[in-house]
């Protein structure tokens, strides 16, 4: 409700991005009045936690009541991450009527079709862009401004923990654990780095975007990520030789059954191509549109001030319309292809045998063999041309049955 041309907001969680979005709003009035016409005044703050030394200290509140019953408070930021009691709490105040804006990628992944749901019901907004590529306004295009268009394909680095360790093995030849490590120290994973290294934060992206071109849920619980790992320097050095950099890349494509291919793993991606250059911690996503082409979208991924951006935009839109009819998607399962459709090539990594250019060659037909630098002498690697993805698993198999492998990666053209 807005109150003598000012509108209340909570913010629930006070930790990075939450802090973030409180220093904005309560920095930025003026530039925030002037964008929507109407003032946003910080009321509550939600954390169990105290902040004394905050210019807003008397806000916080660890009183969820006070946020779901304040007639004022008209916009709620949510910003605790995790489904407990995130879910609970955001919707509570959906069915209150307030709108919600939130960062939190697990919420809006497993939740969000029965959250836009209400929303759409109560006539408020939920709005989730910061919740794929933190600053990057990814969500809006796909849905807004791509509107006249059959959205065929997205595909990209989500997740800026594991693209810093990528490109330190990539630019720097440091192994997997001594990047991570780099990453922990720099505060950029997580102590338990498991969400980001096993591809389940770009897992849980991916499947937002994918739920959103295909107006129906893909749930992260259909969708099997596959992590940097089992990444090795020698991996690195044949994508090189190949012409190519290792990105862990989260994709989705529709295909002609309706359904969306949906894959997070790494891939050998072309130097020459949108993603190759884009490195350290940020994000970059390439849409494909029936109309348009091939949009690619670039900037930070995460950290407090470039999340906080996406947050307060969102407050902003949120204050001024009645709902957002056009985020969208049914809920539902099913809509994930696993019929192996989808067409790629693969690189492998394998034992050296004799046997092995014949075997290729029977499996995937014509291969190119790979001589990286510094590699291991007891290992070959190569790439087979494109064909469809059931095709390779099935080689793959066959393949695992008679030399060790060690790796088998896709190869896209990003
Ligand atoms: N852990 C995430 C990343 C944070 O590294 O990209 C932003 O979602």
């Amino acid at each position: 409700m807005a109150y003598n041309g000012c509108y209340g907001v909570a913010v629930m969680g006070h930790g990075v991005v939450g802090s973030g979005v409180c220093e904005i709003l309560y920095h930025k009035k003026d530039l925030l009045t002037q964008k929507s016409g109407k003032t946003p005044v910080l009321k509550r703050i939600l954390d169990l936690r105290k902040f004394p030394e905050a210019p807003y200290a008397s806000l916080f509140t660890d009183d969820f009541s006070l946020i779901e019953q304040d007639p004022e408070i008209a916009v709620v930021a949510e910003a605790m991450g995790g489904l407990k009691p995130a879910y609970e709490y955001v919707k509570r105040c959906l069915l209150a009527g307030k709108s919600v804006v939130t960062s939190n990628k697990e919420l809006v992944a497993a939740k969000g079709a029965e959250l836009l749901e209400i929303a759409a019901e109560k006539g408020v907004s939920f709005l989730f862009e910061a919740s794929v590529g933190g600053g990057i306004p990814v969500i809006h295009p796909v849905c807004r401004c791509m509107a006249a268009n059959q959205i065929t394909e997205i595909a990209g680095i989500l997740n800026g923990t594991t693209n810093f360790i990528l490109s330190k093995m990539i630019y720097e030849h440091t192994s997997f654990e001594q990047a991570l490590a780099t990453a922990q120290e720099l505060g950029y994973a997580e102590r338990d780095p498991a969400a980001d290294v096993d591809g389940h934060d770009a897992c849980r992206k991916i499947c937002i975007l994918a739920s959103l071109m295909l107006g129906k849920e893909v749930s992260p619980t259909e969708v099997e990520p596959q992590g940097i790992r089992d990444i090795s320097l020698a991996d690195v050095s044949y994508a090189g030789a190949y012409g190519s950099v290792i990105k862990l890349i989260g994709r989705a494509k529709l295909l002609e059954n309706g359904k969306a291919a949906v894959t997070v793993s790494p891939a050998l991606v072309p130097k020459s191509g949108r993603l190759a250059g884009i490195d350290g911690v940020f994000n970059g996503v390439v849409v494909r549109g029936d109309e348009v082409g091939e949009l690619l979208f670039f900037g930070r991924g995460a950290g407090k001030e470039a999340t906080a951006s996406a947050v307060v935009s969102d407050i902003v839109e949120a204050a001024g319309q009645d709902g957002n009819p056009y985020l969208f998607w049914k809920g539902g399962c099913g809509n994930v292809d696993t019929t192996g459709a989808d067409q790629m090539a693969y690189y492998f990594r394998t034992e050296r045998s004799e046997l092995l250019p014949g075997l290729a060659q029977e499996l995937f037909g014509e291969v190119c063999f790979l001589s990286g630098e510094d590699t291991p002498q007891d290992q070959m690697a190569f790439v087979t041309g494109v064909m469809e993805e059931k095709k390779l698993l099935a080689g793959a198999d066959t393949l695992a049955k008679k030399l060790p492998v060690y790796a088998a990666l896709r190869v896209l053209d990003y």
